[in-house]
């Protein structure tokens, strides 16, 4: 933390000018105030009347990197009751290294452009929310991300590949009650596995094996076999009929060859004679 934080100032210091920093992080707020619902009046504190610089750090949730400059460092926002979809003006805090909207009422998919959107991000913590679709590839390139919590929330499909190769710096790492299916990324089996527990589809170490092959052969197996029989039966029904037929019209036709008993001869008439 303290080794991500380092260099996070060096490249703020190296890449931004501080005044165009601090008015975006001011549209940053105004623009997450106006797209979030908040029907508990939590942000009623966000007031942007006074344009002193800092006092944006004095509302409620929000730390700066001083007090006295309008940067936001950490956005702290769990637990208040805040409803819609991922709000994209967080793209304007851009010193911004920590993230809380968790345990809210969010819902809808993650930008796939997550990680140009917060490029600083060391904490991510998405819980207890609605969130849903796919957890975007692009999560892989937030390549400062040391905490990720993403547990209790609707995400389907795969854990991506990008996230187990290229987030190196991942200590805390938490999926869990999710729909997520398929095998979880090598990189990441280090992880214990209740931070994968709760998602039906999810296999493979620290969770039990992938049994994908094993369950397409055990369903494919009585359907062939079905299969198999109906048409030995139809063929045998089939051959049956013509055989039936066959054998009738041939009797018809030749009569004597079927009547093995000479005293009967005499009786037997051939139809079209
Ligand atoms: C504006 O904010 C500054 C710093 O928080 C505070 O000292 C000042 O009283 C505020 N001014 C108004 C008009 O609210
Ligand atoms: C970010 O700030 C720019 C102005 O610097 C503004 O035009 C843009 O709409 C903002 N983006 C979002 C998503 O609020």
């Amino acid at each position: 933390m303290m080794m991500n934080l380092m260099i996070i100032w060096i490249l703020l210091l190296s890449g931004l000018s501080s005044c165009s920093g601090t008015a975006s992080d001011v549209l940053c707020l105004q623009s997450l105030k106006q797209s979030l619902g908040d029907p508990n009046g939590a942000l009623y504190s966000w007031e942007f009347s006074n344009d002193t610089e800092g006092y944006i750090c004095q509302f409620a949730g929000v730390e700066c990197w001083r007090p006295s400059e309008s940067r936001v460092l950490t956005l702290n926002l769990g637990n208040m009751g805040l409803e819609g979809s991922f709000p994209q003006g967080v793209q304007n805090c851009s010193s911004m290294v920590a993230l809380d909207l968790s345990s809210n009422s969010l819902s809808g998919p993650l930008p796939g452009d997550i990680a140009g959107q917060l490029p600083f991000i060391t904490s991510l913590n998405l819980s207890h929310n609605s969130f849903s679709g796919e957890i975007p590839s692009g999560v892989g390139n937030m390549t400062y991300l040391s905490k990720l919590s993403l547990e209790h929330n609707r995400f389907t499909g795969r854990l991506p590949e990008t996230m187990g190769d290229r987030l190196a710096r991942l200590t805390l790492l938490n999926v869990a009650d999710n729909s997520l299916s398929g095998p979880i990324p090598g990189s990441l089996q280090r992880f214990a596995a209740e931070n994968f527990a709760g998602n039906d589809g999810l296999c493979g170490a620290p969770l039990g094996k992938c049994k994908r092959r094993f369950h397409v052969r055990i369903r494919a197996r009585p359907v062939r076999i079905h299969l198999r029989l109906r048409r030995v039966n139809d063929a045998s029904s089939i051959g049956g009929a013509v055989g039936f037929v066959v054998g009738f019209v041939v009797a018809f036709y030749f009569p004597r060859c079927f009547v093995f008993c000479g005293s009967l001869r005499p009786y037997v008439f051939p139809v079209c004679a």
